[in-house]
């Protein structure tokens, strides 16, 4: 064994299993080994961000057997690590020949040959899929715990977080699992929203706080139930301070990750009324002393609690919004969520720029409901980290099935329903995950 040269790995390391073991054996008979862990960013900019956070992987594979160093590689490209430590070798499974990674494996090849450093590809061990382990690891499912601290992690490996609406367990399971797979890579939504107006539409109600918390909760159990992804909870004004409290240790024990109460007071009505309806801004020091309340409430630091500035709503000015976005900054909220019905979205970008001036870090959540000709990445670059799909799933199930309705009205039987309108039976029957007949 040659010590003095030096060898590249470059690997997730979720989910460890014996093909890994096995590139670092082969790795460390030519060298030095050196394993660039691929931090929450790098992997979440083409999959899902990894169970394990970038530290608790760089120390499981500290400790792998072979393994000299390890260094954090910040992007997919392999090439600035390359450039900084000028390995001899890059070892790496040799499924990366075809397939979405072999641009990569090109480049890295292109790299190395300025000073002669080679690629060496070592056979894939067959029989461990990482997509089958990361079924089961779905099915196990997940801890409070764990769901509620992948929000900010999330935030802070993504350019976009992208939440999607769900008011029972069966739209909770497609934002949990629809995907599309776009240049070889999958989209999927990163979590869900409760939202109130979705919650109350669903039961027959308003959106004024008349469906409690407790009814609320107990129907969002549902879709923790068959769900991994990290909730956003629509918290409405919040209550009163002292319910607000508690409210926000109910949350967090269940693995919620974050509460957004917006800054209104008296009976709440939907946002997207405007000022066709009356709305009460609260006062800023009102406010600012609910969100310190639930602040000093919470018990887990990873709880974020994200104040919702409807200035723009109520038809106040941008320099309004702005004042209280620092103000509720400044009283502990975790982020700000801007909202507005203009079908622009130039006071949102507006508002984005101004904040993004004296507040860098701060998330800043949207629903772009009304201003919805955006796209996520233009989202993105106006300073948005949080883009939240609000009422989609209830908004397109209701046409559909009102139309179904109407069809057994007007035909006096079902079959044009069926045709036209809904699923195979056998569809519905295995749709839910692990379901199939109990033979005789
Ligand atoms: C909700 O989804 O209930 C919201 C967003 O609060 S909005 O309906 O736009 O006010
Ligand atoms: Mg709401």
């Amino acid at each position: 064994m040659e010590k003095c040269k030096k060898v590249y790995v470059g690997m997730s390391a979720d989910m460890i299993h014996p093909g890994h073991l096995n590139i670092i054996r082969e790795a460390s008979k030519l060298g030095s080994v050196t394993v660039g862990v691929l931090t929450d960013a790098a992997i979440a900019s083409y999959k899902r961000l990894p169970y394990l956070d970038y530290e608790q992987r760089a120390e499981i594979v500290k400790s792998i057997k072979g393994v000299d160093s390890v260094i954090p590689q910040e992007t997919l490209d392999y090439v600035p690590n390359l450039e900084k430590l000028r390995p001899d070798y890059v070892v790496h499974g040799d499924d990366w020949i075809d397939g979405v990674q072999s641009n990569t494996r090109k480049r890295v090849i292109k790299c190395l040959l300025e000073w002669g450093g080679k690629v060496v590809d070592i056979a894939y061990t067959k029989g461990f899929s990482s997509t089958a382990m990361n079924e089961r690891i779905k099915e196990i499912g997940t801890t409070p715990e764990i769901r509620q601290k992948r929000l900010r992690r999330l935030i802070n490996a993504k350019p976009i977080v992208r939440i999607l609406e769900s008011h029972n367990g069966l739209t909770g399971l497609i934002a949990e699992n629809a995907s599309v797979i776009i240049n070889g890579v999958k989209h999927e939504f990163d979590g869900m929203w409760s939202s109130s107006l979705t919650d109350s539409t669903s039961k027959g109600k308003p959106d004024i706080e008349a469906v409690d918390l407790t009814t609320r909760l107990h129907d969002l159990n549902d879709t923790l139930e068959c769900t991994t992804k990290p909730v956003i909870f629509d918290g409405d004004t919040g209550g009163k301070v002292e319910h607000f409290v508690f409210t926000v240790r109910t949350l967090e024990r269940l693995g919620i990750s974050a509460i957004i109460i917006e800054d209104k007071i008296g009976l709440k009505q939907n946002s997207l009324f405007g000022t066709d309806a009356v709305q009460t801004q609260d006062s800023i020091e009102s406010f600012c002393h609910k969100i310190r309340s639930g602040k000093n409430a919470q018990v887990t630091d990873s709880f974020m609690i994200i104040a919702r500035i409807e200035s723009l709503i109520a038809g106040k000015s941008m320099e309004d919004a702005l004042e209280r976005a620092a103000a509720y900054v400044k009283a502990g909220a975790d982020g700000v969520m801007i909202h507005s019905k203009d079908k622009s979205g130039m006071d949102i970008k507006n508002f984005c720029t101004c904040f993004r001036k004296i507040d860098s870090t701060t998330p800043i959540v949207a629903v772009p409901t009304t201003y919805n000709q955006f796209t996520e990445s233009e989202l993105a670059s106006w300073g948005i980290n949080v883009v939240i799909y609000a009422n989609h799933m209830l908004r397109s199930a209701y046409p559909a099935m009102l139309d179904c309705a109407k069809s057994i009205l007007t035909h006096e039987r079902s079959l044009e329903a069926s045709n036209d309108y809904c699923m195979p039976i056998k569809e519905i029957l295995e749709l839910i995950p692990g379901t199939k007949a109990l033979k005789r």
